[in-house]
């Protein structure tokens, strides 16, 4: 989960909205359906800016980019990078070809192929969770919403007899938008240089191959270029958002078809037809980007979209995490604060709910957990602190995160994670500034503040969350602020 974009919600005078589910309905007015388009199309803001990246970083589209380190305080390419899982990252065009994906065999870690739609939607995840097979997958276009996702050729052969689009294959994937972004993770158990290389050894095991489509289709769907991208744009972003929606939305689905005749009937009211923007009388894009703004917050914690982890913890309820629906407000929250952000399935995100966090020189953070969080075989869990631009925080130890693959400690020093230990006994970890060393007892759990304090965020990540994490059982860690801990 990642996004560079960090914008601030301005204070409007608007009426206490309290949103739940947010399918499109008809605009009567203008506003209306400006608001509607900038909530719509927004995530093609944080698109056009990564496949820009990408592209430039793969030579094109389909084809990889591989990440081969793990993010340091100097990496500032986007906000809150983590440092327990590597990257690869390829832009998906099938405008004009399918595309064969090759699954590397991978065993003996947590990894996910998550794959996005156009507007953001995580529509598919392949990996440790889904047990996929290595092999290769076609990928191609297919309108239909309702035949999204994957098809194993094992069930589609038994059903339909032999197949010929199903040749060497294990499986077809249907892509919801003929634009998408696919992003590999593995998960990254030391960061010493021969676990770097295993990593690398899979990502040079994993291939993406143009192939002719196997079926028709439209033809005239643009390839993605640099023109599509990034030509006569505004500077402007509520503008710019508008441009992009114009450019993309003719060949992009909704991701539930059963909202395609709204959504079209909105942006054309908003000015949007024939793949053009025109500005409407009446019409203040500004102004109303910074309500769906303000929207977009109110959605994001309405109790019906999120759940309660204890201790002012809170997560997105299971079924609007990382595949939006029709929540399209939801989608525009996480494409501004956490872009390709992926389903609970994959990896559960704790949000602290209590305001901003942020420590003097001689103060501290202690995070008690009751217990471990209960995690899929293979899962793992991490806490990283940032500084005040999101970034890492340069230390004397090199130390950016904690956990599950850590050496952290109970209070007699025993490890929380070493061989098969299935007690459930609370533990702590200590944000301190980099300035005050703690106690050696204390070394392990550790991770180091800014030296003369300042504002701090910290963000616990569960990837490979079990049910007793997902259904609100596990208890999220008490967090309390005190006295820096010296000898
Ligand atoms: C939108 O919000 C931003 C930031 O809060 C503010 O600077 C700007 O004036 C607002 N624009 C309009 C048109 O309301
Ligand atoms: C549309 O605008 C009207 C005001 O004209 C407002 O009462 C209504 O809540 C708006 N609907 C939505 C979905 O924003
Ligand atoms: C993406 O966004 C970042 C800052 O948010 C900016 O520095 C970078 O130039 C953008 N890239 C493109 C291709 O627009
Ligand atoms: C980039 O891709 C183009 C074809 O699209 C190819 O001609 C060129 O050699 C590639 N450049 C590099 C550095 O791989
Ligand atoms: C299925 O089709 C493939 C070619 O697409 C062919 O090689 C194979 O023999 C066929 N199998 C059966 C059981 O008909
Ligand atoms: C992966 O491929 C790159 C580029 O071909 C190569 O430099 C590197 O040595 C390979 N690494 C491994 C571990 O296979
Ligand atoms: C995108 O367009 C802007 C403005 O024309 C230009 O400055 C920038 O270099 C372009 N970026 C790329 C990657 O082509
Ligand atoms: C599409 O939306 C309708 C109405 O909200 C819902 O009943 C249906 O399950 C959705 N379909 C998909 C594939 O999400
Ligand atoms: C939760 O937040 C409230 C308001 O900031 C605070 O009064 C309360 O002590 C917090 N509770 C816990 C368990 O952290
Ligand atoms: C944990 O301790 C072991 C044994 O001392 C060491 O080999 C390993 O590198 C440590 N792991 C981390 C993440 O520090
Ligand atoms: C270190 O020792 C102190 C005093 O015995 C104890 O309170 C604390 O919990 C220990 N630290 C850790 C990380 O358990
Ligand atoms: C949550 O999951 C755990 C582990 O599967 C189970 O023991 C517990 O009963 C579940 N709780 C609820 C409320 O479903």
């Amino acid at each position: 989960m990642h996004s560079r974009i960090l914008l601030t919600t301005g204070l409007l005078a608007l009426p206490c909205l309290s949103y739940g589910a947010t399918t499109c309905e008809y605009a009567n007015n203008i506003e209306n359906a400006t608001e509607f388009a900038l909530s719509y199309g927004f995530p093609l803001y944080p698109f056009r800016n990564s496949t820009i990246e990408i592209m430039i970083e793969a030579n094109g589209t389909n084809k990889f980019y591989h990440a081969t380190q793990l993010a340091d305080p100097t990496f500032n390419q986007v906000v809150s990078p983590n440092v327990d899982t590597l990257y690869s990252a390829a832009v998906i065009d099938l405008s004009h070809h399918d595309i064969i994906l090759e699954l590397p065999e991978v065993n003996d870690r947590y990894y996910v192929f998550a794959l996005y739609d156009v507007w953001g939607d995580n529509y598919l995840n392949m990996g440790t969770t889904s047990k996929s097979a290595a092999g290769k997958y076609r990928i191609r276009f297919s309108p239909s919403t309702t035949e999204a996702g994957l098809h194993l050729c094992s069930s589609v052969e038994s059903k339909h007899g032999n197949n010929s689009e199903c040749d060497g294959l294990q499986g077809v994937i249907d892509a919801v938008t003929p634009y998408g972004s696919m992003q590999p993770r593995y998960a990254v158990n030391s960061g010493d240089a021969e676990e770097l290389e295993i990593i690398q050894s899979y990502q040079n095991q994993s291939s993406l191959t143009k192939v002719p489509k196997s079926q028709g289709g439209c033809s005239a769907i643009p390839a993605i270029t640099m023109r599509l991208l990034n030509s006569t744009l505004s500077s402007d972003i509520a503008t710019q958002v508008m441009q992009l929606t114009s450019r993309i939305a003719p060949y992009s689905p909704a991701r539930n078809s059963s909202d395609q005749s709204c959504v079209d009937a909105n942006l054309k009211a908003a000015g949007i037809e024939h793949g053009k923007y025109e500005p409407q009388a009446g019409q203040e894009v500004e102004y109303s980007f910074n309500v769906t703004q303000h929207q977009m917050s109110i959605v994001a914690s309405s109790p019906v979209n999120s759940m309660s982890l204890g201790n002012n913890w809170t997560a997105l309820q299971s079924s609007v995490q990382g595949d939006f629906g029709t929540n399209y407000l939801l989608r525009e929250y996480v494409a501004t604060t956490g872009y390709l952000m992926l389903k609970q399935s994959e990896a559960l995100y704790p949000r602290y709910s209590t305001g901003d966090l942020s420590l003097s020189a001689n103060e501290a953070y202690v995070f008690t957990f009751e217990s471990k969080p209960p995690l899929i075989d293979k899962g793992f869990w991490s806490l990283t602190a940032y500084n005040a631009e999101h970034f890492l925080i340069s230390n004397d130890e090199d130390v950016y995160s904690r956990g599950s693959n850590s050496n952290i400690t109970y209070s007699d020093g025993t490890l929380i994670y070493g061989d098969n230990d299935h007690t459930e006994r609370t533990f702590q970890l200590l944000i301190q500034p980099d300035s005050v060393k703690p106690p050696s007892n204390w070394t392990s759990n550790w991770i180091p503040a800014p030296a003369d304090g300042g504002d701090i965020s910290l963000i616990l990540r569960v990837y490979g969350p079990a049910d007793g994490v997902t259904n609100g059982t596990w208890k999220a860690p008490l967090v309390t602020k005190q006295n820096a801990i010296t000898a």
